[in-house]
């Protein structure tokens, strides 16, 4: 079976003579900030190739004009290449023109954009649908095609709503039902969920995997955030000036980098560095007391688990479990206050999860404070998750650079539920009761 997609050595220089000296001069081995200066040719890409598998989700990671979106409208012709091959399947992408091109971005090709232009007249139905009714395709087909992928992103219940109703997140969901719609094989996604708030995009970059684990799209995705790129990334190409710099699974990127430049994006990964606590914290739900019965509080636990309590003036006073709450109310005392955990690790939104790796090893909520506002509450089991997944990535990683700078190992403490918080940047809270 042919590659999905697959990129052979492709070069692609903007300007007035793209196949003149510029492009030799690249040849030679000048490094496109030379090219520029000597040629005023800006070098989009150097000698790209890369495959990518049916069914894969293939990230192409760099910094801003690496190359990244050039790569990819060479997959869809929206850029012709000055030199090189581009095949999608059997078929050679650069000789396509006209009506087979059309005919081909339509049956093969889904795109989502990081800005993606919704009709603000039509409904989100009609939306999705849109692209199906140039096509030509008959109204109750396109009905039925876009419900479906509305309903495959999970917003079939908003089909008749405007788009000024939805959230960012929302809307950019039905950019990727509105590329489902036709069916592609592929998806190419550019920066698709670059400009999303950090929660929303980490929910978005989990849906994507379920959805790629039951339609097995093939998916081109572009991103410069190397962490995204490591979520969704089967695997991951890393560019730089137009060039190819690694390909390679996230192991493999992370345990062996193949150059100083690979290296730096990657050492931040390492510990878990890269995951604020905002990408994961969940809006706070906190326990209020004043009025309520012990035994209403102590059902409520039962259910919910541990809470974090908030004072009259919405000040953090600490955490209660339904064994504290029980334990009080078994010595027949009425004064919850006497069951809370006041020794509380609270941590900021911008703070890495790293930092509360020994926090989460209590199994309690944390509280996330902004001065002294409560702005949102970790799950201890997910940053336990998050940060186990990248710290089986590190792991051999830290083993190689053992000799190097000695970093502190999280896995060594917390973790049990010891108690003591260890030597993780808690915060400490001064606790009012
Ligand atoms: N139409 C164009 N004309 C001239 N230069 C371009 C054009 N499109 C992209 N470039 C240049 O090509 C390089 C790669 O751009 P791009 O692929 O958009 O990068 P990325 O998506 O990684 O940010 C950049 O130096 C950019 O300035
Ligand atoms: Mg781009």
């Amino acid at each position: 079976m042919p590659p999905a997609i697959q990129l052979s050595h492709v070069y692609k220089v903007f300007g007035d003579q793209p196949r003149g000296r510029a492009l030799s001069l690249l040849k030679s081995g000048m490094s496109k900030d030379q090219v520029l200066e000597e040629t005023e040719h800006v070098v989009g890409l150097d000698d790209v190739s890369f495959s990518v598998d049916k069914g894969e989700i293939f990230v192409v990671m760099g910094l801003s004009g690496s190359g990244k979106s050039t790569a990819l409208r060479t997959v869809n012709k929206l850029i012709g290449v000055t030199e090189g091959s581009v095949r999608v399947e059997n078929t050679e992408v650069t000789t396509l023109h006209g009506r087979a091109l059309q005919e081909f971005r339509r049956t093969k090709l889904g795109m989502v954009f990081q800005h993606f232009a919704l009709f603000p007249h039509r409904t989100v139905l009609d939306n999705v649908g849109y692209g199906l009714k140039v096509q030509g395709v008959d109204r109750r087909n396109r009905e039925r095609a876009a419900l479906e992928a509305l309903e495959m992103v999970g917003l079939a219940p908003y089909a008749l709503a405007a788009p000024h109703e939805l959230s960012g997140g929302m809307q950019q969901r039905v950019g990727l039902a509105r590329a489902l719609a036709s069916d592609p094989d592929i998806l190419l996604m550019d920066e698709a969920f670059s400009a999303l708030d950090p929660l929303i995009r980490r929910q978005m970059q989990d849906e994507l995997m379920t959805l790629q684990e039951k339609l097995h799209k093939t998916i081109l995705f572009i991103t410069h955030d190397l962490n995204e790129a490591l979520r969704v990334g089967n695997r991951v190409c890393i560019m730089k000036d137009g060039a190819v710099v690694q390909i390679g699974t996230p192991e493999e990127i992370l345990t062996r980098p193949a150059d100083e430049y690979v290296a730096e994006f990657v050492q931040d990964v390492d510990q878990g560095r890269v995951i604020l606590v905002e990408t994961i914290m969940h809006p706070p739900d906190p326990l209020r007391l004043r009025g309520r019965t012990i035994s209403e509080v102590i059902a409520e636990l039962e259910r919910s688990g541990p809470r974090i309590v908030v004072d009259d003036a919405d000040k953090v006073a600490g955490i209660l479990t339904a064994e504290d709450a029980l334990r009080v109310s078994k010595i027949g005392s009425q004064d919850l206050l006497k069951a809370l955990r006041t020794d509380v690790d609270s941590t900021t939104p911008a703070a890495n999860l790293a930092s509360n790796y020994a926090a989460a090893g209590r199994g309690l909520p944390i509280p996330v404070l902004e001065g002294r506002k409560l702005v949102g509450q970790l799950d201890p089991i997910e940053v336990l998750a998050e940060l186990g997944r990248v710290e089986r990535l590190a792991e051999d990683l830290r083993a190689e650079n053992a000799n190097g700078e000695a970093t502190p190992d999280p896995t060594t403490n917390g973790g049990g539920g010891d108690g003591g918080g260890g030597a993780s940047s808690s915060h400490d809270l001064a606790v009012t009761p």
